[in-house]
């Protein structure tokens, strides 16, 4: 079937290429976090991404049984092919088999979902999309809630951790500041838009590369999930996140 791992190929290229110039870091200042703590919480993958273990590039967060958010831009490649994705639960180290994995039936991403640039980052607008799994699990979902005035909260993810770790397999989970829109403001322009996205972290803590689409908690309520930024930790330039108070 040369056409078909053709594609795969493709698809695997096409899936590297944005995490090429990745520089830094990701949960600086974070921690190794249990999947206990969240069941809810998925690391969403495919088995044709050979990359990494568990096929792992996103996260995301079960909303209901069967329906698991993440960014629009981690599924995205996939709108035609959504039997290609998979959710997993209950796992700390993506290299063991842990928890458990459920296929993707079909996929929704946000009508409005667009990609513009910033410098050499791309700029992810509604950046948040729905998966149906094949069969419901038995998992407490995730509670949604507004970040309101709160002025930290707790990022989670399977990602980068620093420039010299960048093999991370871990859950690794840090607290981060919430910024307020003037700051991502000053930091990307026009090209950060309140309305749909949420300022969060320092050069301290930040989310990075394969974070995306994992949650930033507020008080114990999913606000918002990982989006962009330029690069990750840089001084001066915040990660930008999902809100989800705006969903359709
Ligand atoms: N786009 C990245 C991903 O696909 C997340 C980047 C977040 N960057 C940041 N500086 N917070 O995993």
């Amino acid at each position: 079937m040369p056409r078909r791992i053709l594609a795969t190929a493709l698809l695997a290229a096409a899936l590297l290429v944005p995490l090429a110039p990745a520089p830094a870091s990701a949960v600086v200042g974070g921690a190794p976090a249990s999947s206990a703590a969240y069941p809810w919480l998925a690391a969403v993958g495919s088995p044709i991404f050979f990359v990494r273990p568990s096929g792992q590039f996103c996260g995301g967060a079960l909303i209901k049984p069967d329906q698991v958010l993440t960014a629009g831009h981690c599924v995205a490649l996939f709108r035609s092919l959504p039997g290609l994705l998979t959710a997993t639960f209950g796992r700390d180290d993506l290299t063991g088999s842990g928890g458990e994995t459920v296929a993707v039936k079909s996929l929704r991403i946000h009508p409005e979902y667009r990609e513009t640039r910033f410098k050499d980052e791309t700029v992810l607008h509604h950046d948040v999309a729905v998966l149906m799994l094949e069969r419901p699990v038995d998992r407490p979902t995730a509670v949604l809630g507004p970040p309101g005035s709160a002025r930290t909260g707790k990022i989670l993810g399977w990602g980068f951790t620093s420039e010299n770790d960048l093999l991370n397999t871990r859950l690794r989970a840090a607290d981060v500041p919430l910024r307020g829109d003037e700051a991502c403001r000053r930091a990307y322009g026009d090209s950060f838009d309140p309305s749909d996205m949420l300022c969060a972290g320092s050069d301290r803590a930040d989310t990075c590369q394969f974070d995306s689409g994992g949650p930033l908690i507020v008080r114990g309520r999913v606000a918002a999930l990982t989006s962009w930024g330029y690069g990750c930790a840089k001084p001066g330039y915040p990660g930008v996140y999902t809100r989800l108070d705006s969903l359709p």
